[in-house]
């Protein structure tokens, strides 16, 4: 959901957008309709036949930022397979949330949480990687299209390099958050409050019945 709808808005912007999935002939194989009611790869593809398909080798090869939109808990294997540890100062926008719907719990748990984010185990992991993260608490739909959620409202970013932060917020701009919407936290530790913020999204859209909504932090 995530990949399609920035990879999509990205390129009609004019970027040049490839998305990387573990086994292009398995995604392309898919024609079911998935639990959440996502249409299978070929059918998004119709609609964007200029968005290539590629191994998660090809586009970390690719990529001049890449967008983490991964499963939280497969992020590290997925870009440990794109070999972004090779690109130094490669941008990694990270919208990922490691999410744990396993335990069956009213609520899910996050794998990584308190003292570490999957963020920070990101930038550990590759540390020539620039990573910010962002976006990873609104809704897929939202992120691309924030006008979907009536008046001024609040998204994040954070990440140790101020250069990544600023082409990452430039992005963020293009796509419709206008700069005072964005609220830079500093450092990724930030990541770990932006993270545990997850089961709380998760109540409020079941409070609502929908996921176009938002916070927004009115300053004083
Ligand atoms: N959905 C939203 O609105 C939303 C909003 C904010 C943040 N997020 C976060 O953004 C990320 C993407 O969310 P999503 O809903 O689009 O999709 P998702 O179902 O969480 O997974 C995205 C992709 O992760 C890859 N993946 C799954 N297991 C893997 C594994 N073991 N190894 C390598 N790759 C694996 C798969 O790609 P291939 O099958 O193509 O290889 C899958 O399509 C998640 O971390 C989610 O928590 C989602």
């Amino acid at each position: 959901m995530v990949g399609r709808a920035l990879a999509g808005r990205f390129a009609e912007l004019g970027h040049q957008v490839v998305i990387g999935t573990r086994d292009p002939q398995i995604t392309l194989a898919r024609s079911e309709v998935d639990a959440l009611g996502t249409p299978p790869y070929t059918e998004w593809q119709q609609d964007h036949p200029d968005i290539g398909l590629l191994t998660l080798p090809a586009a970390g090869a690719y990529a001049d930022l890449l967008v983490n939109a991964t499963n939280g808990a497969a992020s590290i294997a997925a870009l440990s397979a794109a070999a972004i540890g090779d690109r130094n100062g490669l941008v990694v926008m990270d919208v990922a949330n490691p999410l744990d719907f396993s335990t069956g719990a009213a609520l899910p748990s996050l794998t990584v949480v308190n003292t570490d984010s999957l963020a920070e185990q990101i930038q550990r992991t590759f540390p020539n990687a620039r990573v910010v993260k962002t976006l990873n608490t609104v809704n897929a739909a939202v992120m691309v299209d924030p006008g979907r959620v009536p008046g001024q409202h609040t998204v994040f970013v954070a990440g140790e390099d101020t250069d990544a932060k600023h082409i990452v917020t430039a992005l963020l701009g293009e796509i419709g958050w206008p700069p005072n919407s964005v609220v830079d936290l500093g450092g990724l530790v930030a990541a770990r409050g932006t993270e545990m913020y997850l089961p709380l999204w998760v109540a409020t859209m079941r409070s609502l019945g929908t996921a176009d909504f938002n916070i927004t932090i009115t300053r004083a």
